[in-house]
């Protein structure tokens, strides 16, 4: 399986350590979306799409990126992220992201997020929320993640 993950990871780079341990398992090259050619994705079976979480949304750079890819025929994607707090059920980032992907031609198969460092303006006068994360636990997780997906999708040529 030829894999290719996609991160904006501006804050803490706590977004781009959880890529980087998905990166080992999927054998996977982490890039920021302006270091790549739209045109390259098609060379991939998978293509992860992440970054941190801002104001409820994934960060502008990623999205521009996603939004800017023409419908095509693609492979399978998945999204990832890291927040400060649990994604809220108002707000469903995770699948709003997988929906844009999804009008764009991926099929998206798993969503993976866990938290992160936080220090949003008026939580950095606590220290910020969320301290110590990703952490170990967090990063088993996104192997794990990353696991499965090899698992599940490790015969796609
Ligand atoms: C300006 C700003 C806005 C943020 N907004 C949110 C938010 O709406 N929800 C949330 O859970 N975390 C929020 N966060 C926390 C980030 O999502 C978190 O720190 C994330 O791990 C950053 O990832 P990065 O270090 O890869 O950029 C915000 C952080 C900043 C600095």
């Amino acid at each position: 399986m030829n894999a290719l993950i996609v991160c904006t990871s501006v804050s803490h780079g706590n977004t781009k350590r959880v890529a980087d341990v998905m990166g080992e398992i999927l054998h996977a090259r982490v890039v920021e979306p302006e270091h790549v050619d739209p045109a390259e994705l098609a060379g991939y079976d998978l293509v992860g799409f992440g970054s941190g979480i801002f104001n409820m949304s994934f960060h502008p750079r990623l999205r521009q990126f996603v939004q800017s890819l023409p419908t095509s025929t693609r492979g399978k994607a998945f999204v990832y992220a890291t927040s400060g707090f649990p994604q809220p059920p108002f707000k469903p980032y995770l699948r709003q992201m997988a929906g844009l992907l999804e009008r764009k031609g991926f099929e998206v198969v798993d969503t993976f997020s866990c938290r992160g460092l936080d220090t949003w303006l008026p939580l950095k006068i606590v220290g910020g929320v969320s301290k110590g994360h990703p952490d170990v636990a967090d990063l088993a997780a996104a192997r794990a993640f990353a696991v499965g997906l090899r698992a599940r999708l490790g015969a796609v040529s």
